[in-house]
């Protein structure tokens, strides 16, 4: 399948408006071709398919982050016990979940699929994506010594007793760098950011996060601060469509379907959505990933979204954010 046809194939766009948000990446492309040919190669030597349906190596990797994803919650609910009743966390749950963690998604997902077949692919293909392998691996080696550290704390009776914060600290930082690895694997989104500038014609990305960084809630913008080479487009008014580039973007890009993100679900969200739909884009918006300023107004708006705009109302973790 050419590049540009499988970019639009599998490119669904996360789009975080108000303060917003597109994502998607076209270097997952190469990601996607990568996995596709390793696995019709692997299939002309083995002929493990026969039983089974037939899926892509896409969907298989997006399966096994599926899995994977499930530890996830467990290390998240954890972190939440640890913080306010230690004595209520299972020691030996944890200690199962870093073994599954470990053989499968440590020693079979990452080391014999990813670092085997798919990521010298990657970098033999060249481009832009070739640099990714390298921070993909960084990433399985801190994975790999935080799955270390949890096995060795919840070893014995007495499991992560006096460890709770430190232990805590450890599985939220796991979560956090697997969902954003697991994410830029699943090769499936490009992330857009389209951000207001208040009227401030000098700002950028960087003025932008600095200025969202030092308010209220930093902590709830650090794990969304734009990378440097993440798309960032500034918008005046509510949508972000309206005189921007982002409907150049997104046609370049092969983009069909748009998922909003961010703020307000009732002003930004609800009109951002009406210019994709007018345009023919599929839209679909995450209600859990979106905030308002008036709730009567943002539970109509969903509404309005799902019956007048046909927007998919979806799960923001469903979609790899
Ligand atoms: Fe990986
Ligand atoms: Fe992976």
């Amino acid at each position: 399948m050419h590049g540009a046809t499988l970019r639009r194939h599998f490119l669904r766009v996360l789009a975080m408006t108000g303060t917003g948000l597109v994502f998607g990446r076209w270097n997952g492309a190469h990601l996607v071709q990568a996995a596709q040919q390793e696995k019709t190669r692997a299939s002309s030597h083995e002929d493990e398919d026969a039983k089974g349906e037939e899926v892509t190596a896409v969907e298989d990797l997006m399966r096994e982050h599926g899995v994977l994803r499930r530890a996830l919650l467990v290390y998240t609910a954890a972190a939440g016990k640890l913080r306010s009743d230690p004595a209520t966390v299972a020691p030996e749950v944890l200690q199962k979940t870093a073994k599954l963690f470990r053989a499968f998604g440590e020693e079979y997902h990452e080391k014999k699929l990813e670092e085997t077949h798919i990521f010298p692919a990657v970098k033999r293909a060249g481009g832009p994506a070739a640099s990714l392998p390298d921070i993909l691996i960084t990433q399985h080696q801190r994975g790999w010594e935080i799955t270390d550290y949890i096995l060795a704390v919840t070893q014995g009776a007495k499991g992560g007793a006096g460890n709770a914060e430190p232990l805590a600290q450890a599985l939220d930082s796991f979560v956090l760098m697997y969902r954003q690895h697991a994410a830029r694997e699943d090769t499936n989104t490009l992330l857009v950011y389209v951000n207001d500038c208040f009227g401030d014609w000098s700002a950028n990305a960087g003025k932008l996060t600095d200025h969202a960084l030092a308010g209220r809630a930093p902590d709830a913008v650090e794990p969304i601060v734009p990378r440097e080479d993440d798309p960032f487009v500034i918008k005046a008014r509510h949508s972000i469509f309206y005189q921007t580039q982002v409907e150049y973007l997104l046609r370049q890009e092969g983009v069909g379907r748009i998922t909003l993100i961010g703020q307000v679900t009732e002003q930004c969200v609800l009109y951002s959505a009406l210019d994709g739909y007018v345009r023919h884009f599929e839209v679909a918006v995450a209600p859990e990933a979106v905030a308002h300023i008036r709730e009567d107004l943002a539970e109509a708006s969903l509404r309005m979204m799902e019956t007048n705009m046909h927007a998919e109302l979806v799960s923001a973790s469903r979609s790899a954010v």
